[in-house]
């Protein structure tokens, strides 16, 4: 007889962006004239820029003649992707990586996912709330917690972000094993400063835990003072993994490609006591389970590197942070308090009533998608996440509608 995961049953029926999108579906099927603005799920909308699509149309075209075609890429990314990462996103930021410590991917929600996979069953891991919930379900489903019980899953240790911390978590009392942090935050947009991520390199060093450390929004930092990378924090070679992605930096979300770093120096422990290096497990991890990322979409991804590449993604995220700079002022001329936005596309914003409510007023009433906070967290309700990534035109549009519902109050 074939047996379910049980692991499984605990999960919330669906996962928070396809639970918004059927109610979405719901509303437009019951509605069809109406003109929604989606503002909820983080997906980009401006097109790939000029000099990336060249880049990929010529690794195209080389695919496309015996002379230059390519089969099966290295196991774990070209040379040429893994150097220009290396370099740019580290290395002139005073960060040692190596290009043999990059592993090219097709999504940083995928690698958050998989890494959980190499380390023991009962580990005792830590999640900011709110949270990405990927890093909480993929352990779910691994069987690393208990039941969910009145919000929350039993034997997770939960870091409450809240308008007291400025939604930045300091370590725990207990010791933990595993923790995940997101800087620029999803969901808040909250940043964390180098003192912060200093305290977190410290704890985990002294409990010989391993940070799991999500960047996927560092190209929206624009306040020089906020570390891109935990690699800035002395120390954190030996302790943090860090992910990140090509698809806010560069508009990759249909494209698909993303890179984690698994530096050398990460240790991970036996029940006796042995050291092992990260790097080789997840190494053989990939290269077991995972085939690699298409050659035109690395040569693409190499652009945006360039000078032109460099100029074109910093336009795209400043597109997207007037975007977020637009309903952050809307929002607070109509005297809701909000953070994020700043240094991230994404605005939180403390709505003062349950957060599905407030979903279903604007979906109603505005004809906008927001996605509710309590669906991140129990620290989310009665908040919402606005995201700053869709077309101006709309997002001014989408404002003006919700400043009219709500001065109608
Ligand atoms: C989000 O809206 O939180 C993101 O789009 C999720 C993701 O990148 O997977």
């Amino acid at each position: 007889m074939i047996r379910i995961n049980e692991n499984y049953l605990k999960l919330k029926a669906s996962y928070l962006f396809s639970e918004v999108g059927r109610k979405v579906s719901l509303f437009q099927k019951d509605h069809p004239e109406a003109d929604i603005i989606r503002l909820g799920i983080g997906d980009v909308t401006k097109a790939l820029p000029p000099s990336i699509v060249e880049a990929f149309r010529r690794a195209v075209d080389e695919m496309g003649r015996d002379e230059t075609f390519r089969g099966y890429g290295p196991d774990h990314g070209y040379d040429f992707l893994r150097k220009a990462i290396a370099t740019h996103d580290f290395q002139a930021r005073g960060a040692g990586i190596e290009a043999d410590e990059i592993f090219v991917s097709d999504g940083a929600k995928c690698d958050t996912s998989n890494i959980q996979e190499l380390f023991a069953d009962d580990l005792v891991i830590a999640v900011p709330d709110p949270v990405y919930p990927v890093y909480v379900d993929s352990n779910v489903m691994a069987g690393r917690t208990g039941a969910w019980d009145d919000g929350r899953y039993g034997g997770i240790v939960y870091l409450d972000s809240t308008e007291e911390n400025g939604f930045v978590p300091e370590p725990p009392a207990e010791p933990v094993d595993l923790v995940y942090l997101c800087f620029p935050n999803n969901p808040t947009g909250a940043t964390a400063t180098k003192e912060q991520l200093e305290r977190w390199v410290e704890y985990a060093k002294r409990h010989r835990a391993l940070i799991l450390f999500d960047a996927a929004y560092v190209s929206f930092i624009r306040d020089e003072r906020i570390p891109h990378s935990i690699y800035e924090i002395e120390g954190a070679r030996e302790v943090a993994v860090e992910f990140r992605s090509f698809s806010k930096v560069a508009g990759f979300t249909g494209t698909r490609c993303a890179y984690t770093v698994v530096p050398k120096d990460c240790g991970v422990w036996d029940r006796s006591g042995n050291r092992y290096e990260l790097h080789t497990l997840w190494a053989r991890r990939q290269t077991t389970k995972f085939n690699g990322v298409s050659y035109p979409v690395q040569r693409a991804a190499e652009a945006v590197y360039a000078e032109a590449g460099q100029r074109e993604v910093r336009e795209l995220s400043d597109y997207y942070l007037e975007n977020a700079r637009i309903i952050r002022g809307q929002l607070a001329a109509l005297g809701y308090a909000s953070v994020g936005g700043e240094n991230s596309p994404y605005i939180w914003v403390k709505t003062g009533m349950d957060s599905w409510e407030f979903f279903d007023l604007l979906l109603r009433e505005a004809c906008v998608v927001t996605t509710p906070g309590i669906g991140f967290g129990m620290c989310g309700d009665g908040y919402v996440r606005i995201s700053a990534f869709n077309h101006r035109d709309r997002v001014t549009e989408a404002m003006e509608r919700i400043r009219k519902v709500l001065v109608r109050g």
